[in-house]
């Protein structure tokens, strides 16, 4: 059990691994997508500029993979602490699916963008918008009014990731911090756990997940099990005392 007090600020980061029982590959694990598609090839700025079909090929297998998958009950333990504790939570996600959305989450940061969001590659000022297009057997690729071609709104290796400015603040003000079902490897989001640490002292650290990850050793506690079975159990909050002992 995490407990969690009345003064208590709580900044939950999670990866692939939370969406992992909603039957979405990790990454890196078994069967990890990077296993099976290079990523210099499917998502970078260079892929994009050698091959868009090729990058759209990818996005769109995973947009249909995306339509077909429901939250499961990590993601519904994390929406409930949500409304438990309301601004005194914040969820940082590097994932690009909608799970903890549709478990009802708020107010998700998403680091690396949106499975189901594009833009135009130029920058040209059209905000990132709303999209579930797919590439099909000789379809051309989308463009923009200004010529520009559409691209997918998430951000590849070697761009810089959203919302940064709101995510260090948070951090900065986490007395727990949290981290599920993520590997650890890449940054910036492997040096959170250490950001928090070097902020304040007594900031809390935990890890969820099955495996140890790579950043184990800033994590002061490890709870070894899938996310959709540890998360229901894992807060003790004055609601979750209260339901219990009346
Ligand atoms: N519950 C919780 N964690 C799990 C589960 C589960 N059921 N199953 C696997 N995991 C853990 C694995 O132990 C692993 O540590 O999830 C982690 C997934 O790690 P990665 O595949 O490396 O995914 P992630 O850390 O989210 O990747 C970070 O890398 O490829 C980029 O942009 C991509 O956002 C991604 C980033």
């Amino acid at each position: 059990m995490i407990p969690i007090g009345r003064e208590d600020r709580v900044f939950i980061l999670t990866g692939a691994g939370i969406s992992a029982e909603s039957g979405l590959p990790t990454f890196r694990g078994m069967n990890g997508i990077w296993r099976t598609y290079r990523v210099e090839e499917v998502a970078s700025p260079v892929a994009w500029a050698r091959d868009p079909k090729l990058v759209w090929e990818f996005y769109s297998e995973r947009r249909r993979r995306h339509h077909t998958v429901q939250p499961n009950p990590g993601h519904y333990a994390l929406a409930r602490l949500e409304e438990e504790l309301g601004d005194r939570f914040f969820l940082c996600t590097q994932n690009v699916d909608r799970l903890h959305e549709m478990a009802g989450s708020r107010r998700v940061i998403h680091m690396h963008g949106k499975i189901f969001e594009s833009r135009c590659e130029r920058g040209c000022g059209r905000p990132p918008f709303d999209d579930d297009w797919t590439l099909e057997n000789g379809a051309e690729i989308p463009l923009c009014a200004c010529g520009g071609k559409i691209r997918p709104h998430i951000c590849w290796f070697g761009e810089t990731p959203f919302e940064m400015e709101r995510i260090a603040a948070a951090l900065e003000n986490c007395t727990v911090f949290m981290a599920v079902g993520t590997s650890g490897v890449v940054e910036p989001a492997a040096s959170f756990v250490r950001y928090a640490r070097a902020r304040w002292d007594n900031v809390r650290t935990c890890y969820i997940g099955p495996e140890e990850p790579s950043n184990r050793a800033f994590f002061d506690e490890v709870f070894l099990g899938p996310s959709g079975e540890v998360l229901p159990q894992l807060f003790a909050t004055e609601k979750s005392a209260t339901d219990l002992h009346g």
